[in-house]
């Protein structure tokens, strides 16, 4: 099953080889003159340049080979040779019908389906979450979704920043804090023979009574604070990290509690935001294959010593900018943060062996992937193309810079997931719902429309782009937003209720109207945009076509009456109506965007 885009590209490319000129010259695009056709093709001026021809006549010669076709209406020439191609009404309807009864709503699968991991969400553990990590898992959820939509086999994982210098720093701060957790865990070294599950449940409930997810966030950033002030209370914590890695045990249970309570907060505020992880693997979950891997580099000549750290040459000749060695191991004898990369890249390589891996990471951080890269390919972990960088900008205050809270400090997910679900509660009352709902179908609502402004606001954008949150535009109900669009999906669904109330049913497709034409090509078009949003890792794509299908369908609603059209016309409008809603809904989906059934 295919969109029309591309059959017709088909058959150009085929009049294109008859002519004895290559078939890509038959590319077709949505036409940018809807007044006069649906398609269009450019290729017969760049082919003419090429084999020295006149592009009007081998346009004409071209068009001619497609003069009678029964898929098209009309192809002309216009111009200095593009040529216009409007689809029959007998075409549009077999598509429209093809689309309606595909519970894909017309998305195809790719050819070859690949194991592909992405790399998203990235939190770590007491750091609280920024924008670069919300836009991450946005972005990476949607990536995730739309892979799986075109029937790759993926996985997603968290990543969890668990493992870095922030433990060594929260570990002195509880122990300065509570001199009882200090003599009890501090002087546990190793494992001791005789602690028993008694003795593990007794530290698990004093960690449990005394520091909660609050205290970590007060405690870690007063340290990072303090560290960056006393070069020996910096000292401190990089030995308290390292000794945690070469798994001192009074830390490592220690740690363990600081692990559990980030990642149960972490989950439900995902959770809420519609992101879910098939992966909660963290960066201290390759510690073990760090110190064999270190001795691998070391014997393939890859590893040199530089002033008392390891490092990873990694620049090339031809380098146009000056790509930074990796730093595998720190003058304390830390792992870093680059080293867990490349520990986690051999980890996946021996456990899920992805044929691609997408980090899904603030474009800030390119340099440091650059170099993980390289060392992976020298080290022989992974080929060249096979881990990808998929960056983005940020997402900023009207000041421009990175978003920050009113307090000027920085932005908690489960605070700006609040702070959007109120203005959610506030546009529905606005629209008069309040006394509408029911309470728990109201909360619900209002959770979908903050998730849909959240999420659409960032989608609609290529990701590639910084743009300054704005929170009373994006949700509005109206214009380009994430509301706008579950208001559509909701009148869709009202009506198709409404029907069925009616005992109206749904019947085959028959394309009369330019209103019905409109909608039928919208529908043809998603195919495509997933097409390129899969090719280029860029779920804007998807969210363009969300927003032009619903608007199609409003203007389609408007000129076209429905439940009171006569039963032929009321049937296949019906099932127009049925085929953009299923495929709107599976747009949202990707975009990880659930719809409700009333607002
Ligand atoms: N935890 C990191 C941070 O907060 C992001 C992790 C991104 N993924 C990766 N494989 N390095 O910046």
């Amino acid at each position: 099953m295919s969109d029309l885009r591309s059959v017709l590209g088909e058959a150009l490319g085929e009049a294109f080889a008859r002519a004895g000129l290559a078939a890509s010259f038959g590319r077709v695009t949505a036409s940018d003159r809807p007044d006069l056709a649906d398609f269009q093709c450019n290729g017969a001026l760049a082919a003419a340049k090429a084999a020295g021809r006149n592009p009007r006549e081998l346009g004409q010669q071209v068009a001619d080979a497609l003069a009678s076709d029964s898929r098209l209406e009309a192809v002309a020439l216009a111009g200095p040779g593009f040529i216009n191609l409007k689809v029959s009404t007998g075409a549009l309807s077999a598509r429209a019908a093809e689309i309606a009864a595909d519970p894909r709503a017309g998305a195809a699968l790719v050819d070859a389906p690949r194991r592909v991991l992405i790399d998203y969400g990235g939190p770590n553990v007491a750091k609280a979450m920024h924008v670069g990590h919300l836009r991450s898992s946005i972005i990476g959820e949607a990536v995730k979704r739309l892979y799986r939509l075109r029937g790759d086999e993926v996985i997603g994982d968290a990543h969890f920043g668990d493992w870095g210098f922030q433990m060594g720093l929260l570990i002195i701060a509880v122990f300065d804090e509570h001199p009882d957790i200090a003599a009890r865990l501090g002087p546990l070294e190793t494992d001791p023979a005789g602690f028993s599950d008694a003795d593990r449940a007794a530290v698990d409930a004093l960690l449990s009574a005394k520091i909660g997810l609050d205290d970590l966030d007060r405690l870690y950033p007063a340290a990072a604070a303090r560290a960056k002030a006393e070069p020996p209370y910096r000292d401190r914590a990089r030995r308290a990290t390292a000794e945690l890695q070469e798994g001192r045990f009074g830390y490592r249970l220690l740690w363990r509690h600081f692990h559990d309570v980030t990642r149960a907060a972490l989950e439900r505020d995902f959770h809420a935001l519609g992101v879910d992880f098939d992966s909660w693997k963290g960066e201290s979950d390759v510690n073990d294959l760090i110190g064999p891997m270190v001795e691998a580099l070391r014997k393939k000549g890859l590893l040199v010593a530089d002033e008392g750290a390891q490092i990873v040459r990694v620049a090339r000749e031809g380098d146009k900018r000056e790509v930074p060695p990796l730093l595998v191991v720190s003058s304390e004898g830390s792992a870093m943060y680059g080293t867990t990369d490349l520990a986690t890249i051999l980890d996946r390589r021996h456990t899920f062996d992805p044929a691609l891996a997408l980090y899904v990471v603030d474009q800030r951080q390119a340099d440091h992937f650059e170099t993980v890269f390289r060392a992976a390919e020298l080290a022989g972990y992974a080929r060249a193309g096979e881990l990808e960088h998929v960056g983005f900008g940020t997402m900023n205050g009207p000041d421009g810079k990175p978003f920050k809270t009113r307090e000027g400090g920085i932005l908690k997910l489960r605070d700006l997931i609040e702070m959007t679900t109120a203005k959610a509660r506030e546009r529905l009352h606005e629209a008069g719902l309040g006394g509408a709902l029911e309470p728990q179908a109201f909360e619900d609502t209002a959770l979908k429309v903050a998730v849909a402004t959240l999420k659409f606001a960032d989608l609609s954008n290529f990701r590639g782009t910084s743009y300054v949150f704005d929170l009373e535009r994006f949700s509005s109900f109206e214009g380009k937003t994430g509301p706008y669009l579950l208001y559509q999906a909701v009148r869709v669904k009202s009506l198709l209720r409404k029907a069925e109330e009616d005992g109206a049913a749904p019947g085959p497709i028959a394309i009369a109207e330019p209103a019905e034409r409109e909608l039928a090509l919208a529908l043809d078009g998603f195919e495509h945009a997933l097409a390129e949003a899969y090719e280029k890792k860029a779920p804007h794509f998807v969210a363009e076509h969300a927003y032009r299908l619903a608007q199609t369908f409003s203007k389609f609603y408007a000129a076209c009456p429905i439940l009171t059209a006569p039963q032929a016309v009321r049937g296949s409008r019906l099932t127009l109506a049925a085929a953009a809603l299923r495929q709107l809904q599976t747009a949202l989906d990707v975009l990880g965007i659930a719809t409700p059934e009333r607002m």
